[in-house]
């Protein structure tokens, strides 16, 4: 598989390795279209650690139907973002379950300053004031892609209801037309992937996120990454500082 031989090329340590050691927590950015789901899924693999996207936990509240689901459902249908609680709500419940007590990549979260704020409480009180893990700052991967190359992407994008694979029509079309490669199932377009959507998609992301890269930024734990770039490329990139963020956290440990 493509992100194990990267392993090579980044001189990661051995799967064994990576498999025993804290990893903590991993934040990444990025519009809608830039490839955080495709990243988180290789991350995840390559550390062990799950991929925790918001936008998969509220489409599974939509799908069983739940009160919270049939609160969040006309937001996102709109392109908005889901009140903030809600999704705190739904993070927390989520981190604190066992397969994410040694790291997690949070795919879609923090997206508004408040919620960056929750985080930062959350993390100090949950996994560094009761020293389970050393105090490990959120790595924060921005992943950068051009406005018309989103919209192309998003429109193209099909996915696997079944196993979650993300394909697109242009640039990663499955082996037969619209069906999974692993297990066989048609491919589905999202909801919210119109044109008219998409718009509202990107002008949240212009107005509510990038104020909290930017609040990364200044507290100097912010690393941009080009994403217009192959898709193992910007895997490889991304491990780089993953790896290199955390030697600089053993050598000041
Ligand atoms: P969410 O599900 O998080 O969607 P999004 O942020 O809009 O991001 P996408 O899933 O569209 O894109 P992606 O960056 O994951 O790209 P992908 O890897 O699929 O959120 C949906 C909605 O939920 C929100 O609008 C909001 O309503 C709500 N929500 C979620 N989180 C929330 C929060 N924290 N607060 C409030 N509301 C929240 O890639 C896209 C396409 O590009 C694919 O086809 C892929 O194959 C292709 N591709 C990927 N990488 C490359 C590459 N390097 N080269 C070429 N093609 C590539």
């Amino acid at each position: 598989m493509a992100v194990i031989l990267n392993q090579e090329r980044v001189g990661a340590s051995s799967m064994a390795e990576q498999a025993l050691r804290n990893i903590g927590p991993i934040v990444l950015l990025g519009p809608p279209g830039a490839g955080k789901g495709t990243q988180s899924k290789r991350i995840s693999e390559h550390y062990r650690i799950p991929q925790i996207s918001t936008g998969d936990l509220l489409r599974e509240h939509v799908k069983q139907g739940t009160p919270l689901g049939m609160e969040a459902q006309a937001i996102m249908a709109r392109g908005e973002l889901v009140p903030d609680n809600l999704v705190c709500d739904i993070v927390a419940w989520r981190l604190r379950e066992p397969d994410a007590q040694r790291g997690f990549i949070l795919d879609g979260f923090p997206r508004t300053q408040k919620q960056a704020a929750w985080l930062d409480a959350f993390l100090k009180y949950e996994f560094f004031d009761n020293g389970k893990w050393q105090s490990r700052l959120p790595i924060v991967i921005r992943i950068e892609v051009d406005y018309n190359k989103l919209l192309l992407r998003i429109t193209g994008r099909r996915t696997c209801p079944t196993c979650g694979r993300i394909y697109n029509v242009h640039s990663r079309p499955p082996l037969v037309d619209e069906i999974c490669d692993v297990d066989g199932t048609k491919l589905v377009m999202r909801d919210d992937d119109r044109e008219e959507v998409i718009r509202e998609r990107l002008d949240a992301y212009e107005r509510q996120t990038k104020p909290v890269a930017e609040y990364y930024e200044r507290l100097g734990r912010l690393a941009t990454i080009d994403g217009d770039q192959p898709v193992d490329d910007v895997t490889a990139r991304i491990l780089k500082e993953i790896d290199g963020n955390a030697a600089t956290a053993s050598e000041g440990s």
